[in-house]
């Protein structure tokens, strides 16, 4: 027997406060949940929706001391920022809150101390980096050096952004301080640690056993946490930005962020309603987190595992997650600005927020990563919205103006196929339902979108524009149908869609349905009196398309020119001038040039030096073609220890420059010279 709630909690994922939204968080959380909420509201469900800013961590504070601002000013301006922009999409949260706020601060204070003074935690003291210049320890994040995997200068103590790899501090080849620069030493410092391997038990029945409902990926993740064994992990932080750790002793101590952010949901909902407790704290309460794949632990290990410690908190009941959305092929990132922003997408296309809400819902990475593509979505915009969508949309009003001045005709007898169409649409509400409350939001958009599309069959098929003259009869019940549908397709696309479902009411000159009445035919009674049809989309132009790709192809160029300046190599050690006036550097002519047998990358050369002519064998292959070398000038280091390769004595070695991208260059003087010629 499936489990009765009285009433829904959603929660979607708080978002960092150290940047704008963008297209991968709205595909991966925010639409999904807005969906599912919009759903439960029609329904009349009773029904919470929460969420606010991630204010706390790290990254913020780096942020705020690359730009010499306070962290307090960086989340003012994101949270703002963020807050309006889920506004305009239509994102409809019933509070937007943040975790600088008093009520937070206070409800995660009490809420460590309660563990804290029931003897949950495990006090362990660890060394860590400290930065004596700074006088202040180093997250993990704050700690710079080269990458031990890909030699990337510029990785961090806790994963390296070039070649992806995860990291720790000391595997850092030459760590050095993000803050001072300085080179950190090691010190002992106390932390607090809720010992996650004390939950596994419950974890493993909790969800291994009771929730195998659960999308896979989750379900997955989470089977390998706890086959892995859980280990303590630290909840307090050595960090100036956060909330204190409200304990004797703890002064320059935070809250974790991570144990903080999501008592968030449960401080948004006290700020929102005195009746919080009946949401979080009663058993028949459906509490459902929307979260991004990589937030999967924190939801389903870590945070149900505060709650358990704590006692008295509903566990959720689903944890729906989604993978990533990628962007025209590459990773989408915050720090390589390779992204659509939410809201340069709302200047940028005023009236097309349902575009977007349909595209993200559409090619949503539901159980696979995913790709937006520019094309893609004007694809989906031209042939599917406003090909289907707007067009039976149309057609309906226009006719419907133009045969009846705006009154709605009458319904006459029924055909077969006016029946069979009615059946078809009542079929389609059932399985757009489980899909939604199943959390397969894709499939439940292209349910919804086929109340339009079986409207605009049920038009081609019976044609009212040709049997106007032969049967004003029969059209008068065409129309009336096909504006029951219309009334339809605007209820079942509104979770999706709101702004174009409010559009066809208004047009409709009807007010908003419940749930209930998708599938009635009685939606627009006979006689009432219909407003003026406008277009609901309208078709995106190429030139539209082209200005988005060659904004991400700036990006890309500027991406690659900061990257080509970062894998400039060190200077080397410092050598003596006789160590340099031992090296022979001399100009010669290449003669000849043929690749060696059975090798891809060497080539055979036999140069004149002015001293002799010789043999060296250079690994060039891949950058030269034989060809293009024979009478060049280059210049040789002659006195370098031969070294047989492949059955040839190679005597010296041609000198050559190679960029950041690892091509050569010959290096041949400005103009020509006898061979010999002493290079110093
Ligand atoms: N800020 C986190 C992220 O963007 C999500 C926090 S969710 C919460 O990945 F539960 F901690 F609030
Ligand atoms: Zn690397």
């Amino acid at each position: 027997m499936a489990k009765e709630f009285k009433r829904y909690l959603v929660t979607s994922a708080l978002p960092y406060a150290n940047g704008p939204v963008h297209i991968g968080h709205l595909a991966g959380v925010y639409i999904p949940s807005d969906i599912y909420t919009r759903y439960l509201r029609l329904k009349g469900c009773d029904v919470l929706s929460i969420c606010g800013s991630d204010e706390h961590g790290v990254p913020i504070t780096i942020k705020a001391r690359r730009e010499g601002v306070t962290p307090q000013a960086i989340v003012d301006r994101y949270h703002n920022l963020i807050k309006r922009s889920f506004e305009r999409l239509g994102i409809a949260f019933d509070i937007y809150s943040r975790t600088s706020s008093p009520v937070h601060a206070e409800t995660a204070s009490a809420f460590f101390r309660k563990l804290y003074d029931e003897g949950k935690f495990i006090e362990r003291t660890s060394l860590q980096y400290y930065d004596e210049e700074a006088q202040t320890f180093l997250a993990d994040r704050y700690i710079v050096g080269t990458c031990p995997r890909c030699g990337n200068e510029r990785a961090y103590g806790d994963q390296c952004e070039k070649c992806g790899s995860t990291l720790s501090p000391d595997e850092l080849i030459d760590p050095h301080s993000a803050v001072s620069g300085s080179k950190p030493v090691k010190r002992e410092t106390k932390h607090w640690y809720l010992p996650l391997n004390d939950y596994e038990e419950f974890l493993r029945s909790w969800i291994l056993e009771g929730h195998k409902e659960w999308k896979s990926n989750v379900y997955g993740q989470c089977k390998s946490w706890l086959d892995g064994g859980l280990q303590p992990r630290a909840v307090s932080r050595d960090l100036d930005w956060g909330i204190p750790v409200p304990v004797e002793g703890a002064e320059g101590k935070v809250l974790y962020v991570w144990f903080d952010a999501p008592i968030g949901y449960i401080s948004a909902t006290k700020e929102l309603t005195n009746d919080w407790e009946k949401y979080w704290k009663s058993d028949d309460t459906k509490l459902v987190h929307f979260i991004g794949k990589d937030n999967i632990v924190f939801h389903c290990i870590v945070f149900p595992s505060m709650l358990r410690a704590h006692g008295g908190f509903i566990l959720p009941e689903n944890v729906p997650s989604n993978e990533f959305l990628n962007l025209e092929g590459d990773k989408i990132s915050t720090s390589r600005n390779w992204a659509v922003w939410l809201h340069e997408y709302l200047d940028d296309f005023p009236g097309k927020e349902d575009v977007l809400r349909y595209v993200l819902c559409a090619n949503a990475p539901e159980t696979k990563d995913n790709d937006f593509t520019w094309k893609d979505f004007q694809a989906r915009n031209n042939s599917e919205l406003v090909a289907i969508l707007g067009n039976f949309v149309n057609r309906a009003l226009v006719l419907t103006q133009k045969y009846y001045g705006g009154e709605v005709p009458a319904c006459g007898p029924l055909t077969e196929y006016d029946r069979a169409t009615i059946a078809e649409l009542q079929g389609i509400k059932s399985s757009l339902e489980a899909n939604i409350e199943h959390y397969h939001f894709r499939e439940a958009l292209k349910d919804a979108m086929n109340f339009a599309r079986i409207g605009n069959k049920y038009l081609a098929d019976t044609e009212p524009w040709k049997k106007v003259k032969t049967d004003p009869e029969r059209v008068r019940t065409i129309l009336h149908i096909a504006l029951q549908i219309t009334a339809n397709t605007a209820v079942a696309i509104e979770p999706f869609m709101p702004f174009s479902s409010a559009k066809i009411l208004r047009m409709l000159q009807l007010g908003k349905f419940g749930w209930e009445r998708l599938g009635s035919m009685e939606l627009v009674p006979a006689g009432h009196v219909i407003g003026t049809p406008e277009l609901l989309f309208e078709k995106i132009e190429d030139d539209v398309i082209r200005r988005q790709l060659d904004k991400l192809a700036a990006t890309k160029a500027a991406n690659l020119a900061a990257e080509k300046k970062q894998t400039i190599v060190n200077q080397k050690d410092t050598i003596t001038f006789d160590d340099f006036q031992r090296m022979d550097i001399r100009v010669a002519t290449i003669l000849s040039a043929e690749k060696v047998a059975k090798t891809k990358k060497l080539l055979k050369l036999t140069v004149d030096t002015g001293i002799d002519r010789r043999e060296i064998v250079s690994g060039i292959a891949e950058h030269f073609a034989p060809d293009e070398l024979v009478g060049r000038q280059v210049l040789v280091l002659v006195n370098l220890e031969p070294r047989e390769l492949k059955g040839t004595l190679s005597r010296g070695m041609i000198l050559m420059a190679e960029d950041a991208s690892g091509k050569l260059r010959l290096l041949t003087p400005d103009e020509r010279t006898d061979n010999g010629a002493v290079v110093g």
